[in-house]
């Protein structure tokens, strides 16, 4: 491995939003590629469901916008929503060319199509899948194009601290010019200098205490874009998909939506349906009410869990589509052909981020923020399923043709301070690190969850200041870790989806407060934008 220095692009993750993306800008520039882990660990790597795009000669463009509005909660941007579903068939054939297998069917003419699963929201089957493994596919695709790609320097195990801004150095206008990183296996901060950055980092599901996500959604992008001054939006809406296994061994294994898709009941302990109850889409209802459903039914009985059934589906079905959640239940002794699947809502996605347009470019010049750590638009107040990955590829795309054309007009600044950490010693109390990490992700579970209430937003945020004081203290005297890191950067994304549900006095699409239980069009229809100095 090359040391890192200076590049044209920095795309800090490697999910689809920065495999894309690097694949996309290697031919003309070079490109750097950091990742905090192995290069495949990533949301994406673990995304079951699909891609959402307008592929079937009967579904529409209108009908994909109109869906995707509904779930929003009336808080999407129709132009970003169009502007992304236009794009989604042309993307599929992109993933297509660069060997992503989706899963296809014969017609009955003999033609092949992809098979199309549905999915929670979709007025039809409108989503493009690999079995329930689409993400593990496309991730590991796009990993061997990019490990291929001589135009692509990899650095992993290299966490990105912050970004580094002229701002931050006393120089005006401000813009980003690159970012410190930690080599994670050398324990050395490193300066990484390029003409433009790109968030690519994901989401920050870690922050609650259970999550479908992987380890390394702690919502660094979103707070070092923060520290570095760019607007923030939609913090409170954090999605709860309303299905992963409960099993004290299982830990974030999601069961897809697509179960349901293709006719899986949710019940109560008792055997009993439920979801008639609530929504005429019943099982395909938009996530937030699904998960709220299930979180009420689950609060009213004390039961610890719901299940999802799909036994009514032949035994090679289930082989055939669900083969990873087949295998997963099997080894935790659940056999899905003959018994329902114990199921509980876990924190999935999060639909705010870092404000961008279409393009991906953010309030600070030459930074870009693209996939799930950057709020677009397209989501609103509830994201409709498959419809982030779609937005990945999408965005990824767009912002390559942007950055390519402002490339040109960036200059460097002639030099670059290193990372400074003369002034710190060793931690002697790792554990601090540990007990925060532990208190932060339980309040957050118990008072900032699927429904909220002034009073628990309020204890939350006592907490939320407590911790950030302590954990600012921590990071000014010590030398850093990755745990560290982590947790100053999840304790940051905590306090921004605290103040932002503080500020939504209604219930809308995935924030759900007691004391305002109404949707309030009057005042509260726009996104939730926090700025730096907005509070300190
Ligand atoms: P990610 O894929 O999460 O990649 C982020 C990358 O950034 C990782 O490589 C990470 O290591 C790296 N990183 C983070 N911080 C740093 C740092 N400080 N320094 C260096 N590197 C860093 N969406 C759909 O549309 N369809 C689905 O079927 C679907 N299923 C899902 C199933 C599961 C279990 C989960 C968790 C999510 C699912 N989603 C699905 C959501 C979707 O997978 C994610 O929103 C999407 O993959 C995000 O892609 P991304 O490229 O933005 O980020
Ligand atoms: C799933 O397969 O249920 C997840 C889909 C998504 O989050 O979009």
């Amino acid at each position: 491995m090359t040391a890192p220095s200076n590049f044209d692009v920095l795309v800090i993750g490697s999910g689809a939003s920065g495999l894309s993306l690097a694949l996309s800008l290697a031919a003309h520039v070079r490109v750097a590629v950091v990742s905090k882990a192995a290069i495949e660990e990533s949301a994406t790597l673990y995304a079951q469901g699909g891609v959402s795009a307008v592929v079937d000669q009967a579904d529409s463009i209108e009908s994909h916008v109109s869906d995707t509005l509904d779930a929003g909660g009336g808080l999407c941007d129709v132009d970003v929503v169009e502007f992304i579903v236009q794009r989604g068939r042309d993307r599929i054939q992109w993933l297509i060319d660069h060997g992503v297998p989706f899963t296809t069917q014969e017609s009955p003419d003999g033609t092949i199509d992809f098979h199309l699963t549905r999915e929670g929201g979709h007025s039809r089957r409108r989503v493009v899948h690999a079995a329930d493994a689409t993400g593990r596919a496309i991730e590991t695709t796009l990993v061997e194009q990019v490990r291929a790609h001589p135009g692509i320097s990899i650095f992993e195990r290299y966490m990105a601290v912050d970004l580094i801004t002229l701002a931050k150095l006393g120089i005006t206008p401000d813009r980003c010019v690159g970012a410190y990183v930690l080599d994670l296996d050398n324990n050395v901060v490193r300066t990484i200098t390029a003409k433009c950055s790109v968030l690519t980092t994901g989401g920050a599901g870690k922050v609650y205490l259970y999550t479908s996500n992987p380890d390394v959604a702690t919502g660094d992008g979103i707070a070092m874009a923060w520290r570095a001054g760019c607007a923030v939006a939609n913090m409170e809406f954090v999605q709860f998909h309303p299905t992963c296994l409960y099993h004290p061994k299982a830990k974030s294994f999601l069961l897809t939506e697509a179960l349901r898709g293709e006719g899986g009941r949710l019940l109560l302990q008792s055997g009993e349906p439920f979801m008639h109850n609530y929504d005429e889409r019943q099982e395909l209802a938009p996530r937030d009410i699904v998960a709220r459903a299930i979180d009420h039914e689950m609060k009213r009985s004390g039961a610890e869990h719901v299940f999802v059934d799909v036994t009514h589906k032949p035994a090679a079905f289930l082989r055939d589509h669900f083969p990873t959640v087949l295998e997963r239940c099997a080894s935790f002794g659940i056999d899905i052909t003959t018994s329902p699947i114990p199921a509980v809502p876990a924190a999935h996605y999060l639909c705010g981020g870092v404000v961008t347009d279409v393009f991906g470019r953010t309030s600070l010049n030459n930074l870009f923020a693209v996939g799930e750590v950057a709020c677009t638009g397209l989501h609103g107040a509830n994201r409709m399923a498959s419809n982030s990955l779609l937005e990945c590829l999408v965005l990824a795309d767009s912002a390559a043709a942007r950055i390519l054309s402002d490339l040109q007009k960036i200059e460097q600044p002639d030099h670059i301070p290193d990372w400074d950490d003369s002034q710190v010693t060793d931690a002697d109390e790792e554990i601090v690190v540990a007990h925060n990490w532990d208190e932060l992700r339980r309040f957050m579970w118990d008072y900032v969850g699927i429904v909220r209430s002034n009073k628990r937003l309020e204890r939350a945020r006592n907490r939320v200041d407590l911790l950030h004081n302590e954990i600012s203290e921590f990071y000014g005297n010590f030398r850093i870790t990755g745990d560290l890191i982590e947790l100053r950067n999840l304790v940051q994304v905590a306090e921004l989806i605290i103040r932002s549900a503080l500020k939504r006095k209604e219930s809308r699409g995935l924030h759900y407060t007691l004391d305002y239980p109404n949707r309030d069009d009057k005042n509260y229809a726009r996104g939730t934008i926090l700025r730096a100095g907005d509070f300190s």
